[in-house]
């Protein structure tokens, strides 16, 4: 463990040297953008459609950096940033769960006038110059950057695009977790530990089963990871099946009346049913790839529906007759981890190449996974532990474990990171009032 740590801050100061030196010279150059850039009425559109973790950070590095004569457009569905980091715990723990919608206001803060518009839509079609939205409107475009990332049902998404609503869904969840003295987490992926531990610590009383299909929790990530999760679950009194992908199966036919169609129980391979209160599957990620279903089809994988791209992150098309869509993010089919870190480096590439092609240079630069950094993981075990992970490119890896994490996950950061002021909703009694910033 002390070789751990050693290893945990080494690579926290190798990242952040660097990454502090690139920031200044963003800042530098973001200043200087700000004094030569003009609006122009006639400026094309750079859009980004989707705005969260890969989206919206390509969208602030392009407005401090397109040249006069280009404006980005930002589509999102959403009213709100949903920080779905949280979503997990404001399912178990109550009153904070507002603080997961972050205003979208503070994106462009400090880029010069005109440079940035957002639109609120959901876009329904893609051709080859123009985002087709739900509300029947066009967005025409030079270039466009598809960041629309996946869906999956909570506790890790929500489904409704205004924050309100998609309050009153993790308050659902809260509230039938309060009721339920013996629950099922199905998944044994990062959701469904951070969910799991989250029950056991804020309910102790309550019994908690997690079901997982592997005989490895966070099969994507190294053994050793598992056995520290399972040394956790054994300290929590988390029951562990492994192994088993059981069917959910609705409630047994008494229960069914009250709430129809609700699911209970689960069934295992050998056949046993087993009842619970509450079943929670933290399973089925699924990418929001089908915007580029009509104009390219054979840019969407087979095996696992999301966008091919290119080095480049240029969408991958046989023709090669798309090289102004980019895709990045958990939507594109990358080689890099389905984080929101590697969201971000991705940015970067996307912004060098569009620049290229603007200039008319070949886009050269190319991504690169670095999976220390992009594909480490902070895990949250309960109120209060936590673990990072990391597996190195030799083969080795790194963990590091605590017990000082906060209750709401520092989720001010994330504001200040958008911009905006953090509003501490928690000690907002009542119903529903609208987040604003
Ligand atoms: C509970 C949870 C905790 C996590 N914790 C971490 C963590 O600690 N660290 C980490 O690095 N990663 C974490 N992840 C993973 C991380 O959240 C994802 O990798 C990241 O969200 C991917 O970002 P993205 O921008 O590619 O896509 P998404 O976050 O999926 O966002 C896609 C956006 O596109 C919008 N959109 C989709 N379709 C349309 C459309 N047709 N029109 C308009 N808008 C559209 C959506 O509304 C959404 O805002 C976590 C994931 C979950 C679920
Ligand atoms: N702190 C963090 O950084 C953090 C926190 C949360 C999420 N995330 C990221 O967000 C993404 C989504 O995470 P996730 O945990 O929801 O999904 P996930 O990583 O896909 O994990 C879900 C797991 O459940 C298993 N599973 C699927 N169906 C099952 C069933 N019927 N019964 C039992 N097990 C079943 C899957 O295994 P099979 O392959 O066998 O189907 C899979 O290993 C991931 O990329 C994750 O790394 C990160």
């Amino acid at each position: 463990m002390a070789y751990d740590k050693i290893q945990f801050y080494g690579k926290i100061i190798k990242f952040i040297i660097p990454y502090l030196i690139t920031r200044l010279y963003q800042r530098f150059q973001a200043f200087n953008h700000r004094r030569t850039y003009k609006e122009s009425p006639s400026a094309k559109n750079v859009v980004v459609l989707g705005a969260s973790f890969a989206g919206v950070q390509l969208a602030k590095r392009l407005s401090e950096t397109l040249p006069t004569g280009y404006r980005v457009v930002m589509i999102e569905k959403n009213s709100h940033f949903n920080y779905a980091f949280n979503f997990p715990r404001y399912s178990v723990m109550s009153e904070h769960e507002r603080q997961a919608f972050i205003p979208y206001d503070g994106i462009a803060r400090d880029a010069p006038q005109g440079i940035f518009r957002h639109v609120r839509d959901t876009a329904t079609l893609i051709t080859e110059d123009q985002v087709r939205l739900a509300s029947g409107d066009r967005v025409d475009y030079a270039y466009l950057i598809i960041a629309t990332g996946s869906w999956q049902p909570l506790p890790a998404k929500v489904t409704a695009t205004d924050s309100g609503k998609a309050c009153a869904e993790l308050r659902t969840v809260q509230e039938n977790m309060k009721s339920a003295s013996k629950v099922a987490v199905v998944g044994g992926g990062a959701v469904g530990i951070e969910l799991a531990t989250d029950i056991k610590s804020f309910y102790p009383e309550k019994h908690v089963t997690l079901v997982h299909s592997r005989r490895q929790l966070l099969n994507n990530f190294g053994l050793r990871l598992h056995e520290y999760v399972l040394n956790v679950f054994r300290g929590m009194a988390i029951e562990t099946i492994l192994g088993e992908r059981p069917q959910i199966l609705p409630g047994a036919a008494e229960d069914r009346s009250g709430d129809a169609g609700e699911q209970k129980s689960l069934r295992f391979a050998d056949g046993h049913v087993e009842e619970f209160d509450l079943i929670i599957s933290c399973t089925g990620q699924r990418p929001n790839s089908a915007c580029v279903a009509d104009l390219a089809p054979d840019s969407i994988s087979k095996e696992t529906n999301r966008i091919l791209v290119k080095p480049t992150l240029q969408i991958a098309d046989p023709d090669d007759a798309f090289p102004h869509i980019f895709a990045l993010g958990d939507v594109a089919e990358t080689g890099g981890p389905r984080m929101a870190r590697a969201g971000q480096f991705q940015a970067e590439i996307v912004l060098a190449n569009i620049i290229a092609l603007m200039n008319e240079r070949n886009p050269s630069t190319v991504y690169k996974p670095r999976l220390d950094f992009e594909g480490a993981i902070k895990l949250t075990l309960g109120k209060t532990g936590w673990v990072v992970y990391s597996q190195n490119d030799d083969g080795s890896d790194m963990l590091v474990s605590g017990n000082d994490g906060k209750e709401d996950l520092d989720v001010g950061m994330a504001w200040k990171t958008l911009n905006v002021e953090f509003k501490d909703f928690s000690n907002v009694a009542g119903e529903w009032l609208e987040v604003r910033s």
